[in-house]
């Protein structure tokens, strides 16, 4: 077995044993220990949360103070802590829906978006890109000063000016790979510091 392998069936043996619904949960972790996106008391929206590893991160991080509403179109069986909505981040009613729940605006948008993959990685990654711009418009409208974000990215001809639009937005901004993300896979992850509003 190749060491690539490897690490990936730890992640995945790891996530079966620790009880979380995908293996992606620990690039969430690992991304909030080096740069504390999450913490405690946080109101937190994860857009494109199917499963549900990473709501089930931001639960624990969040805790009992904090809250935590997970989005996506497709069905998401219930997490405890969590409110779950099935909604396309592209639905004009999604930031009301938000906005009832939370009655405030929020600390941290954690977007972990992916659309259905063509194996076209020109289309895929212009499709990904495309969903990262309406998640940031929904974030536009929620999150609040000095608020945090992450994006997945695919990485591609459009991923640098998706940076620098993030840049205008926020105090800093950084892009990373955590080691839970398979090598071989062109996703990186975007975190956003400070929101400027
Ligand atoms: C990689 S998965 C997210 C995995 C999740 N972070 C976890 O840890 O379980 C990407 C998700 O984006 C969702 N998605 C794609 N397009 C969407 C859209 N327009 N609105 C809402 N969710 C969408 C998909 O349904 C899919 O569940």
């Amino acid at each position: 077995m190749k060491l690539l392998d490897a690490r990936r069936d730890h992640y995945r043996r790891l996530a079966r044993e620790q009880g979380y619904r995908s293996r992606s949960a620990y690039k969430l972790k690992e991304l909030n220990k080096s740069y504390r996106i999450i913490g405690p008391g946080f109101y937190v929206l994860d857009l494109g949360c199917a499963p549900g590893g990473w709501t089930q991160i931001a639960v624990g991080l969040a805790g009992n103070q904090g809250r935590v509403m997970g989005v996506d179109a497709a069905y998401v069986e219930e997490i405890p802590g969590a409110s779950l909505l099935r909604a396309s981040v592209e639905d004009k009613f999604l930031v009301g829906d938000i906005m009832d729940y939370f009655g405030r605006r929020i600390n941290a948008v954690i977007c972990d978006m992916s659309p259905s993959v063509t194996g076209n990685w020109s289309v895929d990654h212009a499709r990904q890109i495309a969903l990262n711009y309406s998640c940031s418009k929904v974030m536009d409208k929620v999150l609040t000063s000095g608020g945090n974000a992450v994006f997945k990215v695919f990485d591609g001809d459009y991923s640098e000016e998706f940076r620098r639009y993030m840049d205008g937005k926020f105090s800093r901004t950084k892009i990373t790979k955590p080691k839970a993300s398979r090598k071989p896979s062109s996703e990186l992850y975007l975190v956003c510091m400070g929101f400027r509003r």
